[in-house]
């Protein structure tokens, strides 16, 4: 991996870790619940949602505690999508971030309130932020909800669901990655420029390039659960065969979702290139997403 990245994602993995712990350390809740909601924070992912954010911000602004809370906020969301994205009534699970799943440690009713919780949470993080601006928390939590709710990884989970034992279109299936998984990566990059004051010009490429994005993430993540290595990836393999997922290997092979991916990288990078970020660490981090192993 290039050297720069890799010491990009391990000094803010800690910043964000240190960053959500005294929060925790400072919020009174019930016992178990901050239990269940740590365990699976604390699992070690990769955080790379808050880190596209800080590096999106990094682009255009400067002191990254400005975007601490809405780091923390979105990492609980996804936190909180995988562990519903788990449950038996979903895609049934047992093993996540290289442990239990959350109602496996815990029980389902524990893990469908943590999930809760670090859903409505987020917002109170954010919203409470003294960092941020009036309109600029506004502004957030309005994205936060569209990015999350019915129209963002929702939607995109039901989606995804209904898309179960089907087969589907090149289209549809983009339309089903891009809202359960890019969404969310859509929050990152435009949070990190909006509070970094980039243009609307720059936001708009921006947008583009979080679109190409996130479907690269989202192919990767369906070649790994076809071609990876349980080890290294922390959660079970075959996993999409299992549940009749519809996929990009599953449409297209393993070769054409390679070469579909390449084709997004493509787009990705002209995007960064129009918003005049071509040159940032979004492009390593493209690469990344692109090849990473787990
Ligand atoms: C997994 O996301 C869920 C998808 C949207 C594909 P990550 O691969 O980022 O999971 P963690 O956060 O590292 O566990
Ligand atoms: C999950 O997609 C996307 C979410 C919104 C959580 P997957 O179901 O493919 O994610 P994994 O493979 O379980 O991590
Ligand atoms: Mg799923
Ligand atoms: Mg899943
Ligand atoms: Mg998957």
């Amino acid at each position: 991996m290039h050297k720069r990245l890799q010491a990009y994602l391990e000094f803010y993995r800690e910043e964000l870790q240190k960053a959500y712990t005294s929060c925790f350390d400072k919020l009174e809740i019930p016992a178990n619940l901050k239990q269940s909601m740590l365990y699976s924070l604390d699992a070690g992912g990769k955080r790379l949602r808050p880190i596209l954010l800080f590096a999106s911000y990094e682009v255009y602004g400067q002191d990254v505690q400005k975007v601490m809370s809405s780091a923390i906020a979105l990492e609980m969301i996804h936190t909180y999508s995988l562990i519903h994205d788990d449950l038996p009534a979903m895609d049934n699970d047992d093993y996540r971030r290289g442990m239990l799943t959350n109602h496996k440690k815990f029980d389902e009713a524990t893990a469908i309130l943590a999930g809760d919780a670090l859903l409505t949470y987020s917002f109170e993080l954010i919203l409470s932020d003294p960092l941020l601006t009036s309109e600029e928390k506004v502004v957030l939590a309005k994205e936060l909800a569209a990015c999350s709710g019915p129209k963002g990884m929702v939607g995109g989970q039901i989606l995804d669901m209904e898309a179960e034992k089907q087969s589907v279109s090149l289209e549809a299936m983009e339309e089903i990655h891009a809202l359960k998984t890019g969404e969310l990566i859509r929050f990152a990059i435009f949070t990190g420029a909006y509070l970094a004051n980039a243009t609307d010009e720059q936001l708009q490429y921006l947008k583009q390039y979080a679109y190409y994005l996130g479907l690269i993430f989202q192919v990767q993540d369906d070649i790994l659960d076809v071609s990876g290595e349980e080890e290294k990836l922390g959660k079970r393999v075959g996993s999409d065969e299992l549940n009749e997922k519809s996929t990009y290997p599953k449409l297209l092979g393993l070769d054409g979702a390679i070469a579909q991916k390449e084709k997004y990288v493509q787009k990705a990078y002209e995007s960064l290139r129009l918003a005049g970020a071509e040159d940032s660490l979004l492009k390593a981090l493209t690469d990344y997403f692109s090849q990473r192993d787990h």
